[in-house]
């Protein structure tokens, strides 16, 4: 029996390590995998903008659209956390609206928690969030859905009065009741300062190696995007180039008539038999054994 990691086993692992090992993911498929490979944290970031809707920023994701992949996701997640980002004004307005939103991606997302992103100016509202007993995940540092603002992607904190800005936004979401904090683009010394002060986990996306786990966008650590590498990514697989080569492949075997061969096709109907099976399964066990038509007779 597979035990789910909770908030209090995410808390826990500050102290008792290991270190937490989160990935984001947006569909079913994804979730599986990750989940199987023994990811703690997946996070229906709304990167999903960028990665999955082709967007230039995280600004246009609807909550809508997030609950539609927190449910995708949370359905065949067995023991990762399944942790749901506040899109962009679905909580800057107040906390009431924010509350309803974060809400909306528990009962329709099945979002085990959510995270939003902000510091001081957003303490109330986590604290409104957690207090109605939904889990916040805090997230300061280059916060993405204010990159108009930053004027691009850029590293946060680097001289004094940035570092001690971001640090304090840290513990602001830390004392409103937030159970871990992502550190986005940070020099390594600060995020570790802030692991230091903070008794929350940490985890860290290009901020080092200090903090208490790290995050990667799932696309990035598999190397699906093959024009941009960001310093802080660690490509573990090259799936993009695989996908790529075995496209080409495909079309070449579609165009000489080498695929399909007899293995892949189905044969006629013998009198009064039901359906072969395809050989298709559904992903979540419980639903229908098989597909095709029920009777043939
Ligand atoms: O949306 C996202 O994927 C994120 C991670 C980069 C932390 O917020």
């Amino acid at each position: 029996m597979t035990t789910k990691i909770t908030v209090p086993a995410v808390r826990e692992r500050k102290h008792k390590g290991p270190k937490l090992a989160m990935l984001t993911a947006y569909d079913a498929t994804m979730a599986r995998l990750l989940d199987d490979g023994g990811a703690d944290m997946l996070l229906v970031g709304d990167s999903l903008g960028m990665v999955v809707q082709g967007q230039p920023s995280t600004l246009a994701v609807t909550v809508d659209e997030m609950a539609y992949h927190s449910r995708m996701v949370a359905r065949v997640t067995r023991r990762a956390q399944v942790v749901v980002d506040m899109p962009f004004m679905s909580f800057q307005v107040s906390s009431e609206k924010a509350l309803e939103c974060a809400g909306k991606l528990v009962k329709e997302g099945n979002a085990e928690a959510v995270k939003l992103e902000g510091g001081v100016h957003v303490a109330d509202t986590v604290r409104r969030i957690v207090t109605a007993g939904i889990p916040v995940v805090g997230h300061v540092g280059l916060t993405p859905q204010s990159i108009h603002a930053f004027g691009g992607f850029r590293v946060q904190g680097k001289g004094e009065d940035a570092a001690a800005r971001v640090l304090q936004d840290a513990k602001a979401v830390e004392q409103a009741g937030a159970y871990a904090i992502v550190l986005e683009a940070m020099p390594a010394d600060l995020a570790r300062r802030i692991t230091d002060t903070v008794d929350v986990p940490t985890i860290g996306i290009g901020a080092g190696p200090h903090c208490d786990g790290q995050v990667l966008v799932c696309y990035d650590f598999l190397g699906m995007f093959r024009d941009i590498q960001p310093k802080f990514v660690k490509r573990y697989a090259e799936l993009g180039d695989a996908i790529v080569t075995a496209t080409r492949q495909y079309v070449a075997e579609v165009q000489s008539g080498a695929f399909p061969e007899p293995r892949h096709s189905f044969g006629m109907a013998q009198p009064r038999s039901i359906g072969e099976p395809t050989g298709a399964k559904p992903l979540v066990e419980g639903a229908a054994p098989q597909y095709g038509p029920a009777d043939e007779s």
